[in-house]
């Protein structure tokens, strides 16, 4: 496609939008356990309402332009650090998701250290973004296989550091089995050893202060220096929005760039962008407070409620198991080489469900959200027949590479 000369008219515009859209598959019938969250359509209005109310303010003018924005990034960054038990004197950045706050986490990580050729060290479970964020600063990743528990193994991350390492990690929880990691533990190392620990709860910082029975995993655990939470994954805003939450508001200042090497003066942030859009900001304010904590709560009720369906389900089809866990991330499995997984989600697909599936142990990986309480019945029954026609048919379609979304 070349730029039109000419610019074309709106309503033909968006029917070839619509049309684009169209043949994506369909989340709205919550037919999918990845990429989206979704409440209902009150939220979705207060979301796109609210983003668009500052659609085109940018966050790298909040310091003069626009104030607006520096409060209501300063009022989400608050009221996350309270959730999250942070003491006094904390303090928080809003990124673009969760891959930058992790990126910031390991920047601050390596500048407040130090060492030159630096090390992380995480469970295995631990999202490939922290690799990725690794790469860009050049540390060495360190990777611990978990405990049968598929939580990190303290003592074999304890062996892992040594004098580079800048930071150590955990999830809460890791996005391949939704384990939670013993923070406890870890913080107790980190304490120890004088190490920066990083909590990923990109997944959980918004569904685990309304979960029953998870192991401490936020700031009230000492030893935490920072957490990744975001907003745009169970805390229901449109996506763009992540936050970096730190102990000490003075441990900010290892992930702030600055310079004045050029003709326009001083430039400084601490975010990976440079233009922000102030949608995202506000989009986040409106869905946190319109939430409040009954409004998350329910959201995990709705979470959990699916998920007792769907491992009800599993586990009535013999040959199926739910592997441990309880929170929005489950996987499943077949223990019966007469019933091959991989038949059993083809016959999802076929059934209109998109599958993500599980490389190790091969599965079937579905991260939940409200929405899917309204279709777990339905995929339990999509299921139940998915199984009986792979234990029929025994064949699953030629392997192709595995994406993990
Ligand atoms: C546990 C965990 N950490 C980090 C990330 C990265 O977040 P984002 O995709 O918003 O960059 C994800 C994404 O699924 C995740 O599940």
């Amino acid at each position: 496609m070349k730029l039109p000369e000419k610019g074309e008219a709106w309503p033909a515009l968006e029917e070839a939008l619509r049309d684009a859209k169209a043949r994506d598959h369909s989340w709205r019938k919550g037919r999918m356990a990845v990429f989206f969250y979704y409440l209902d359509e009150e939220l979705e209005r207060i979301g796109q309402d609210a983003y668009r109310l500052f659609w085109t303010e940018n966050h790298l003018g909040a310091g003069r332009a626009f104030p607006s924005l520096a409060k209501l990034e300063g009022e989400v960054v608050s009221m996350a650090l309270d959730l999250m038990h942070a003491p006094e004197g904390a303090g928080g950045t809003m990124t673009s998701g969760g891959s930058e706050s992790i990126f910031l986490a390991m920047l601050a990580a390596r500048e407040k250290s130090g060492a030159v050729g630096g090390n992380v060290v995480m469970p295995d479970t631990a999202h490939l973004t922290f690799d990725r964020a690794c790469w860009y600063l050049g540390l060495e990743v360190r990777r611990v296989p978990v405990g049968a528990d598929r939580r990190g193994d303290v003592a074999a991350m304890a062996a892992a550091c040594n004098e580079k390492t800048v930071a150590i990690v955990g999830s809460a929880p890791g996005y391949p089995f939704g384990t939670v990691d013993p923070i406890r533990e870890l913080g107790a190392l980190a304490t120890e050893r004088g190490l920066w620990l990083h909590v990923d709860a990109c997944v959980g910082g918004f569904i685990n202060p309304f979960l029953e029975g998870l192991p401490d995993w936020d700031f009230a655990v000492p030893g935490v220096s920072s957490i990744s939470a975001d907003i745009h994954k169970h805390g229901m805003a449109p996506k763009g929005a992540s936050l970096l939450l730190v102990r000490d508001e003075a441990l900010r200042r290892f992930h702030r760039f600055e310079s004045r090497a050029w003709a326009r003066g001083l430039y400084a942030a601490h975010t990976a962008q440079g233009t922000r859009p102030g949608g995202a900001v506000a989009a986040a304010w409106a869905v946190m407070r319109f939430l409040g904590r009954a409004g998350y709560r329910d959201c995990a009720e709705r979470v959990m409620r699916a998920r007792a369906t769907i491992v009800a389900a599993v586990e009535s089809i013999p040959g199926l198991e739910a592997l441990p866990g309880n929170h929005a991330i489950l996987v499943y499995r077949s223990a019966d080489p007469a019933l091959p997984i991989a038949a059993v989600a083809d016959g999802l697909e076929r059934r209109g469900w998109l599958v993500s599936r599980q490389v190790e142990p091969e599965g079937i990986h579905l991260h939940l959200n409200p929405l899917h309480a309204e279709v777990a019945e339905e995929y339990a029954a999509a299921l139940r027949e998915a199984a009986a026609e792979a234990r029929r048919t025994g064949v699953a379609r030629p392997k192709e590479e595995v994406r993990a979304y």
